[in-house]
């Protein structure tokens, strides 16, 4: 391995170090801002899919440990894929009923 190769790998190193670092300290923005996305997102496909046999459900009439087997009964019904109920549950965790 001549010089010019080592010395390329090591800034590469390097260089994927100072990646990792400010992307960790991102992260914790860029999480919050995909949450923010995802109930954002959650909620309108809430909102698109499940009034059209009945009327919008309350999400604060059930918990969390409700709301995910009742939204995988409706996922057949309402034709979601798992992304979308997913992103359905992630916005009904933000309203659900709180568990004492
Ligand atoms: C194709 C029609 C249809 C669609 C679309 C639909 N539902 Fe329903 N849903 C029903 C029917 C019919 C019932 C009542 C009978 C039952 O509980 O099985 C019901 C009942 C419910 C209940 C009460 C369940 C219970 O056991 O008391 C909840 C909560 C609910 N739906 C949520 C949703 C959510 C969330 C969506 C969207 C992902 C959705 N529904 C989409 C037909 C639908």
């Amino acid at each position: 391995m001549n010089k010019k190769k080592i010395f390329t790998i090591a800034a590469g190193i390097l260089l994927s170090c100072v990646g990792t670092l400010s992307a960790a300290t991102q992260n914790d923005t860029l999480t919050s801002k995909l949450y923010a996305d995802s109930v954002k997102t959650g909620k309108a496909l809430y909102v698109n899919n499940c009034v059209r046999c009945h009327k919008l459900k309350d999400p604060a009439k059930y918990t969390m440990a409700q709301w995910p087997g009742l939204v995988k009964k409706m996922q057949k019904r309402s034709k979601i894929t798992d992304e979308q109920r997913k992103l359905i549950l992630s916005y009904l965790a933000t309203e659900a009923k709180k568990e004492k």
